[in-house]
């Protein structure tokens, strides 16, 4: 991977050389390729201590949590605790000061599934045990507590006046959105409740995921042949949009196999058959019948994918791990697709600007199809750290609450403010205590043990004095992208 640009034309032209030297038998050369792709990510797209952790505006609030879920793996697979500071300042960044994933700053751009990707991230520190700050629970900004809180607001969302139930897809009502019923939002939410079901061990979870996966069978958001559509329109959610992303798959299966792992008998059962039901499903649409490859079916041939769609594999990628580790019966047929695509991946990551980048396409060989983000680097980083388990054992445990698991559990969390009415109505003061602060982690107290030490930028907490002193919102700026072509 760090052959250099001159070297590599001679190469492409010889077309002999793989362009990585990615052995996915050794876990030395699996951990140098997921140490690189990881660095060239935080160089380049990840930024925790700014506004939004994207420092690239053509990047959503959304991929920062989407970012420190991968950072968070990254951990617990390698062992390389390089970013761990940098997740906790980004997480603290994103759940302050409201406590509820509902940062002032974003709160009119975020949807249900926005919300949702931090808070499958935070659930993903919760089982894997990532190492929580003295200050961060002093503040209730433990990693269950909020996953908890999440739940509980996004329950407090469930619309039974439309559809027959479902959470919509924006918060604000004003928003198109709000009239759209999609597919990410409420598997997103049914993955995070199975997944506090099991870690918790608290049957209201198990309902709640219940709920919400019989819903989408009932609306047929998952038809009755498995075909995963994008979303549905209120008020009946009969006008479906029948786009088939990576993401959504990769969501429900990491639900079922949660469920599958949770329950027992005729339930296990039930969950089983789903679980094989939308793993048999995943790989007959997104696998590349011809190289093996994963493709983004909707738009990766036609180059048509927008920036989010670019990092949709890497979900799938982690949701397919996650399944090996909480659906064992599942390990061989996934992890040897996870293995060939780790492989293609990294032979794509020859990339400008520094030869390392990965491409999008991975069922074109050892080249790079020009294509330069966020999301091909997140989506090769997923890839190939979720093959660590394939050489090392006893990697990327996910822990339940009774063998291992230590964050504080707050079953009743709401967050400081309930609706999003009332976020205008807080004054500008009270925000200013946490607002675009500066966290800074001594490396004695990583761990835990001590305290983190805050600074304050002055120039940027005038700034956001502004923008939180507006009495009202503006409007959106500008037409929201049609359903399913971008989040939030
Ligand atoms: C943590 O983030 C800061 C701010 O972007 C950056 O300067 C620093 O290099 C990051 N640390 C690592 C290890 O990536
Ligand atoms: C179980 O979860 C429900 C729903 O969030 C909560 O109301 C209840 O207090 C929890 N029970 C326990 C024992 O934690
Ligand atoms: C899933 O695919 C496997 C392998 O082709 C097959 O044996 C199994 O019966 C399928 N399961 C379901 C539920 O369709
Ligand atoms: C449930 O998940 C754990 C990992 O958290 C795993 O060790 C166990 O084998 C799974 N149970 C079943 C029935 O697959």
């Amino acid at each position: 991977m760090r052959i250099q640009t001159p070297l590599l034309s001679i190469i492409s032209l010889l077309q002999t050389v793989r362009a990585i030297d990615l052995d996915i038998d050794s876990l030395l050369s699996i951990k140098a390729a997921a140490a690189q792709v990881a660095g060239d990510l935080a160089a380049e797209f990840w930024d925790p201590t700014s506004f939004s952790g994207v420092p690239n505006a053509q990047y959503a609030w959304w991929q920062h949590g989407a970012i420190l879920g991968a950072y968070v793996d990254y951990w617990a697979f390698t062992g390389d605790d390089t970013y761990n500071e940098n997740i906790t300042i980004g997480w603290l960044k994103g759940v302050s000061p409201s406590l509820d994933l509902l940062p002032q700053e974003h709160a009119f751009d975020i949807g249900n599934d926005d919300q949702g990707f931090w808070s499958i991230m935070s659930m993903d520190a919760v089982e894997r045990v990532f190492p929580e700050t003295e200050e961060q629970k002093e503040m209730g900004a433990g990693f269950l507590e909020i996953t908890q809180t999440i739940h509980n607001t996004q329950a407090s969302r469930w619309d039974d006046t439309t559809c027959g139930g479902g959470l919509r897809w924006q918060i604000v009502t004003v928003k198109d959105g709000h009239k759209y019923k999609n597919t990410i939002s409420n598997g997103l939410y049914f993955q995070q409740s199975a997944r506090l079901a099991k870690y918790t061990g608290n049957a209201s979870y198990a309902e709640a995921a219940e709920e919400s996966y019989k819903w989408m069978r009932e609306v047929k958001l998952i038809q009755d042949d498995f075909w995963i559509n994008d979303g549905a329109f209120i008020p009946d959610c009969t006008t479906i949009t029948p786009k088939r992303w990576s993401y959504n798959y990769g969501t429900i299966m990491a639900g079922c196999a949660a469920m599958y792992n949770f329950t027992e008998g005729e339930k296990r059962e039930y969950w089983k058959e789903q679980l094989d039901n939308v793993l048999n499903a995943t790989i007959a649409t997104f696998i590349d019948p011809e190289t093996g490859a994963l493709k983004e079916i909707q738009c990766q041939e036609s180059d048509t994918c927008n920036m989010d769609q670019r990092s949709f594999k890497a979900y799938l990628a982690r949701w397919m791990g996650y399944t090996t580790q909480v659906a064992p019966y599942t390990y061989a047929t996934i992890m040897s697709h996870l293995r060939k695509n780790a492989a293609l991946a990294a032979a794509t990551c020859i990339g400008e600007p520094r030869g390392t980048a990965c491409g999008q396409k991975w069922n074109i060989g050892p080249q790079w199809d020009g294509k330069h983000g966020l999301g091909e680097q997140i989506n090769a980083m997923e890839v190939i750290q979720n093959i660590i388990p394939s050489v090392s054992s006893n990697v990327g445990t996910i822990f339940n609450s009774n063998n291992g698991g230590t964050s504080k559990s707050n079953p009743g969390g709401k967050g400081v403010k309930n609706t999003m009415r009332n976020w205008r109505q807080i004054v500008a003061e009270e925000y200013r205590k946490y607002l675009l602060r500066d966290y800074v982690i001594k490396a004695a107290d990583r761990f835990g043990a001590a305290a983190l030490t805050l600074l304050t930028v002055g120039m940027l907490g005038g700034m956001i004095y502004y923008v939180v002193s507006e009495n009202e919102p503006e409007d959106e700026p500008g037409p929201e992208p049609a359903p399913g072509e971008k989040l939030g």
